[in-house]
């Protein structure tokens, strides 16, 4: 079993990957500065898994800083979630998000040159296709024009890895572009904690659900669809998680430089969403229908059959499952990890 260094390893789904990788018998180490995040995330993830967790404590731009958890660990892979992740907010502050996402992604990708390591999955998102590429997304599709400075980040970091694999024959990458992610662990013991008002959709479903925030706003409901409300490829976090131990196994097994979705495949709308998270809590959303969302496409899913044929993936959970959990995880941590 090897050892993987989780950058970023304390947020959403770093902590979900962590407990499916102690599942199966993998070493895991985390880095965090916990700038979007809490120690307690850890916590819960040995309690779940019974195991423990090597924690560090770090900017991970801190090249320096940084070099100290590949001097103390024997590390196999990384996997790098460790990036700035709220679109709005890389609108008004662009140059915070350049420099922490490509920073981080820098400094490890130094650290792992220096101390050997030649082995990173890295988070990117379906943000990349851009509104240019057809539905449903195809990793062989080319890159397109990003609507925002995150999304620019991403792309950009895709770019320096594909650039440093072709440097180092060694070193394999494996870009993951993620869905919609949602719901959590099923003890509820861990989930997606946001700090101040959610900019997605589960979080603020979850917190109107427990009466945190008053009325969810539907953006949009003339949209081409067959509701009109934007369709989204969502994904349950621990389906998710389970995606990049495949990715692990797959990278500790093969040199290799490939991108993979990770959806579902099938895309559901605002209103299917709110309607099933009501139907199996059987408790009420109060929403009303607004404006547009600018920079929403309409319709978001993957073709997610190349990592059902390379790594042996596919999604289990259903969006019932995905709206369940969320809840469990919303009702008993109503304040999320500062209960
Ligand atoms: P998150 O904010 O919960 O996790 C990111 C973690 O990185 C946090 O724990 C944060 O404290 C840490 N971090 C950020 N900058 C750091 C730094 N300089 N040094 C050390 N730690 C740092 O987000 P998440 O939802 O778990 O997302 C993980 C990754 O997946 C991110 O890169 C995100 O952009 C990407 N992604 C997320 C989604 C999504 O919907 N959640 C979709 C596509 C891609
Ligand atoms: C957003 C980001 C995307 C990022 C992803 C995951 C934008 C434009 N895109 O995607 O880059 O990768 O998050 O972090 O922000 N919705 C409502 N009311 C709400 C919140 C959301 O109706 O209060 C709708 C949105 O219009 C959208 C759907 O719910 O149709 C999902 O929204 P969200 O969770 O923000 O994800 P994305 O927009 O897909």
């Amino acid at each position: 079993m090897a050892v993987i260094l989780l950058a970023g390893g304390a947020g959403y789904i770093g902590s979900h990957t962590a407990v499916e990788l102690l599942n199966v018998g993998h070493d895991v180490v985390i880095a965090d500065n916990f700038c979007n995040s809490s120690p307690e995330a850890v916590k819960r993830v040995e309690q779940i898994t019974g195991k423990n967790v090597k924690l560090y404590e770090v900017d991970i731009t801190d090249r320096e800083k940084l070099a100290v958890v590949f001097e103390e660990n024997k590390i196999d892979a990384v996997i790098h979630f460790a990036g700035l992740k709220a679109v709005g907010e890389s609108v008004q502050k662009p140059l915070v998000y350049y420099r922490n996402n490509i920073d981080t992604t820098l400094s490890l990708m130094e650290n792992m040159n220096k101390y050997g390591v030649k082995n990173i999955i890295f988070s990117s998102s379906a943000t990349v296709y851009g509104e240019e590429n057809p539905v449903p997304y195809l990793e062989t599709m080319k890159r397109g024009v990003c609507t925002n400075p995150y999304g620019w980040t991403k792309a950009m970091m895709e770019q320096i890895l594909e650039d440093a694999a072709v440097a180092d024959k060694e070193l394999s990458v494996i870009l993951l572009r993620y869905f919609n992610p949602i719901g959590a662990h099923e003890s509820g013991l861990i989930g997606e904690d946001p700090r101040g008002i959610p900019n997605n959709l589960m979080p603020y479903v979850s917190q109107v659900a427990v009466g945190k925030r008053e009325c969810l706003t539907i953006f949009g409901n003339d949209y081409p669809t067959a509701d009109g409300t934007c369709t989204r490829d969502y994904i349950h976090v621990t389906d998710l998680a389970i995606g990049h131990v495949k990715a692990v196994d797959y990278i500790l097994n093969n040199r290799c430089v490939e991108i993979f979705n990770l959806g579902t495949g099938t895309p559901y709308s605002v209103t299917e969403i709110v309607d099933t998270f009501e139907k199996v809590n059987n408790i009420k959303v109060n929403h009303v229908y607004g404006d547009r969302r600018p920079g929403d496409l309409a319709e978001c899913y993957a073709n997610a059959d190349k990592a059902w044929q390379v790594l042996g993936w596919k999604t289990e959970r259903s969006l019932a499952d995905m709206c369940r959990d969320s809840w469990n995880w919303q009702k008993n941590n109503p304040n999320g990890y500062n209960n």
